[in-house]
């Protein structure tokens, strides 16, 4: 033993001794070439900070930034990146820097479908394209005349959730909150897109566009070598790019059969559709007509699949959250369900323009956004040049990420900030609409969230009606553990039995 002790120990010491000159010269170079970076960790050479990101980053990010501040510099491999944790950092980038920090560094995954060159959601925010799409969005599925036009299909497919919930109240069933929720977003995104009903409650098909959401938002978010090393690319060591692939296939194969289906449908067709009878597909498919045509089907593919995975999941968790907080404090769900009674009494359901009566209902969805932001860290943003964020130098192409997750919970913003109190936002006028930068879960500035008005009243409308029908009996306790892939989910979804309260 002994000899091979010794043995090993020159080397040993060599190699040691090579590995503590070579990160000392890293960081003394570092420090020399970065004296105006932000602070941030000692790093180790080649692999930088990403030991210390653990599977939650938001977390990590959060506990990092109480030792460095709320604007730190950490390098993930060749990757720059600069993490800000305060309202007024937020601000900095969202707003004062919000042109030379929109665009963004997209993972190893996003491009190997090829989205970043294609995507709203990904693509750079000076080109035509990027403002075409927007527009496009803007105008036929979110501009207020169309929130409005809308609002019947909402409130359908909202009773449609509610006879589910029937039918479970009466087998005394426990129902996932999360996958109904989905369903009912779902159905609602796909009949404005397409005017049709992708999936039912009972029907195995809603798995399968679930599990792609779901499958596409991990592969998008779940750490990959190949983000920080890009010439590893190529190897696709966590099967990142692949599972991207699958699960995006699965849905343009969906995409495709719609575009199909109607193109044939137009081209029979004599006069141009009502205006009250056109859907976004429609809106779309007459930009692909002519010799000037804006846009092709690869391009309606490509946008499509942002409105379902931005769109779907993200709303659909914000009611689980909500749900789950409810359930954990008692006296918030009767204050929640005392208000609902009151305003809406016997009336037999609930109209989407109840909801603007109902304070407590919008601070119960402030205050689940602010302590359980669907996207945590918001779309990753990159600085086009060198810029300067208070006093620091955010070099450019560095990743710039907003931790909206710990700006929500920090001490020295919200009072008790870990406990959920809706109450906080009675009588203030915070809100989540990007000015705010307490209480920016949808971002801010020229990229926030498009969907924010669609994504508001379908999370009030399916939280009120589900509080007014029913009562919620826990069959286990419930957890708050989470899950991190782009957005957050809960770890354990939340299974609660729904007892029929008022008619419907
Ligand atoms: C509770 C629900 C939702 C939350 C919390 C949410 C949050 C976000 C966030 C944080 C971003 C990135 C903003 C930034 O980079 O600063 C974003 C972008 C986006 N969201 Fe949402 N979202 C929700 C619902 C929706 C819905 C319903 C849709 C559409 C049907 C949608 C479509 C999009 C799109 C297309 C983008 C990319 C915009 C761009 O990069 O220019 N979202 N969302």
């Amino acid at each position: 033993m002994e000899i091979v002790s010794e043995n090993l120990l020159l080397p040993f010491c060599f190699i040691l001794s090579f590995f503590f000159i070579f990160t000392s010269v890293r960081f003394r170079q570092s420090s020399s070439r970065s004296a105006m970076l932000p602070p941030g960790p000692p790093r180790l050479p080649i692999i930088g900070n990403i030991h210390q990101v653990g599977k939650l980053p938001h977390r990590s990010f959060a506990d990092l930034s109480r030792t460095y501040g709320p604007i730190m510099h950490l390098k993930f491999g060749r990757l720059n990146t600069v993490i800000v944790t305060s309202p007024e950092a937020a601000r900095e980038v969202l707003k004062t820097h919000d042109q030379t920090l929109s665009s963004r560094t997209s993972p190893n995954s996003i491009r190997s479908i090829n989205h970043q060159n294609i995507s709203v959601a990904w693509i750079h925010p000076s080109t035509a394209r990027w403002r075409l799409l927007r527009k496009l969005s803007a105008t036929h599925m979110f501009s207020p005349q169309r929130i409005e036009a809308t609002k019947a299909l909402r409130m359908k497919k909202v009773q449609e959730l509610m006879s589910f919930m029937d039918e479970s109240s009466e087998r005394e069933e426990a129902v996932d909150i999360s996958r109904a929720s989905f369903i009912t977003t779902l159905n609602i995104i796909s009949n404005i897109i397409f005017s049709v009903d992708l999936c039912s409650y009972g029907s195995e098909i809603s798995n399968g566009f679930h599990d792609s959401v779901i499958g596409g938002m991990e592969a998008a978010g779940s750490p990959d070598l190949a983000n920080f090393f890009p010439l590893l690319g190529f190897l696709d060591l966590q099967g990142n790019s692949e599972r991207m692939k699958f699960c995006t296939e699965r849905l343009f194969k969906v995409f495709r059969g719609f575009i199909h289906i109607k193109t044939a449908e137009k081209s029979l067709r004599n006069d141009p559709k009502d205006a009250s009878n056109r859907d976004f597909l429609d809106a779309l498919l007459d930009l692909t007509v002519g010799d000037e045509a804006e846009l092709d089907n690869n391009d309606i593919e490509h946008l499509l699949l942002d409105m379902f995975i931005a769109g779907t999941d993200t709303s659909s968790n914000t009611v689980e959250w909500a749900m789950a907080e409810l359930l954990t404090n008692p006296k918030t769900m009767v204050k929640a369900q005392s208000e609902i009674q009151r305003i809406i009494g016997q009336n037999g359901f609930v109209q989407e323009p109840d909801i603007s009566e109902l304070p407590y209902i919008q601070a119960v969805v402030k205050e689940t956004l602010r302590l359980h932001p669907a996207v945590p860290l918001l779309l990753p943003r990159k600085a086009e040049t060198d810029v300067e964020v208070f006093g620091y130098l955010v070099p450019e192409d560095a990743q710039v990420l907003v931790n909206v997750w710990a700006i929500g919970r920090d001490p020295n913003v919200w009072e008790n900030p870990t406990r959920f109190e809706p109450d906080r936002f009675l009588g203030e006028d915070i809100d989540v609409k990007g000015r705010d930068y307490e209480l920016t879960p949808f971002g801010a500035g020229r990229r926030i969230c498009p969907g924010l008005p669609l994504a508001v009243k379908m999370v009030s409308l399916m939280l009120v009606s589900l509080l007014y029908s029913f009562d919620w009996k826990l069959p286990n306790t419930v957890d708050m553990d989470e899950t991190f892939g782009i957005t957050l989910h809960k770890a354990n979804p939340l299974h609660v039995v729904p007892v029929k309260k008022n008619r419907h």
